[in-house]
């Protein structure tokens, strides 16, 4: 007997240890993610609310009309499919086969019953045991679904394309009126590539001028800002021999190309090409901003 009820309480706590597994640590956002779902939930749970009132309902009119019927006499002895459906699933005994499970606790003249656990009661526990082994199979043993970890590191994935899509699209915003010079090293890398590739010819190597004017001194012909590196590079000065880059890079990069620019100013090349250009001052400050910041402040704002 010991062993019956310990096997079933053991049984009884699978569902609920590995249930606890999906509880999700994240909840931000939770009511928004899962909204149909609560709302479906909801939906089923008045509906059960409701045919349970309407049985209990039901079973109570009978069993008024039972009364009434035996009052008068005319009682049916046969019971009702309903009656007899509720007597099985609930197991009820007889007041004859009661004095049999009579056991000999008795206080205060209330007596106690040995009965078997009712049918359905024992059907929900069985079905607990079914469910844990699906669910075992399922997760831990076929890897049909996903788990806890799994599940979150594919929503991580799948977020972290999301706020590449973002930041691709805020990308495209960056133009002369609100460009900001890029400091990381990443971006200034990825400039200094850009430049080795496509500017060395006519800046130098080390922007130190050749047929294009020397970009490491003070003097600028269409300004020092990183506004005006910016837009010199997108439009180009054509009629001068520069020529417009804005079709062979997207804004970003023209950005990431222009800080690289940007930060060559005060370098001291060999060789450097006499000044050409007036003196361009820049503001101090302007080397603080640094737009990737701003933009994932926006991206994590949004999160
Ligand atoms: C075919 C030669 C050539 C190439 C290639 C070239 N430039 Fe120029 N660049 C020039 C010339 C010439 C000027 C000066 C235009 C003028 O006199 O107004 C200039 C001017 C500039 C200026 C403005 C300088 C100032 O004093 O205001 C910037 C910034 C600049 N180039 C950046 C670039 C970058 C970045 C690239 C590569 C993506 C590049 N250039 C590629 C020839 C070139």
């Amino acid at each position: 007997m010991n062993i019956k009820k310990i096997l079933m309480a053991f049984f009884l706590m699978i569902p609920g240890i590995t249930w606890a597994q999906s509880e999700a640590s994240e909840t931000v956002g939770y009511f928004e993610q899962y909204q149909l779902e609560i709302v479906l939930g909801l939906v089923v749970v008045v509906c059960l609310v409701a045919l349970l009132v309407l049985f209990v309902a039901l079973y109570t009119i009978q069993s008024l009309v039972r009364l009434d019927k035996e009052s008068k006499g005319e009682l049916v002895q046969e019971d009702s499919a309903f009656t007899g459906i509720w007597n099985s699933i609930n197991d009820f005994k007889s007041e004859e086969e009661e004095e049999a499970l009579l056991t000999d606790h008795e206080y205060d003249g209330i007596k106690e019953l040995d009965n078997d656990l009712p049918p359905w009661w024992l059907w929900g526990f069985y079905f607990t045991i079914a469910f844990s082994v699906v669910y075992l199979a399922a997760y831990h043993v076929f890897q049909w679904a996903p788990l806890q970890d799994e599940e979150y590191k594919n929503e991580m994935a799948a977020a972290k394309i999301e706020v590449e899509k973002f930041l691709a699209t805020q990308e495209n915003l960056v133009d002369e009126t609100n460009v900001e010079l890029l400091l990381a090293d990443t971006d200034l890398t990825s400039g200094k590539n850009m430049y080795d590739a496509n500017c060395v010819a006519c800046h130098g190597s080390e922007g130190q001028g050749g047929v294009g004017p020397n970009l490491t001194d003070k003097y600028w012909k269409h300004g020092g800002d990183i506004k005006d590196i910016f837009k010199s590079i997108k439009y180009g000065i054509p009629e001068k021999g520069m020529i417009s880059w804005q079709n062979q890079f997207n804004p970003k990069k023209i950005q990431q190309i222009a800080s690289y620019i940007y930060t060559m100013e005060g370098t001291n090349p060999s060789n450097p090409k006499d000044p050409e250009g007036e003196l361009f001052e820049r503001e101090a400050g302007s080397e603080e901003s640094d737009t990737t910041a701003v933009v994932e402040d926006q991206v994590s704002l949004l999160q």
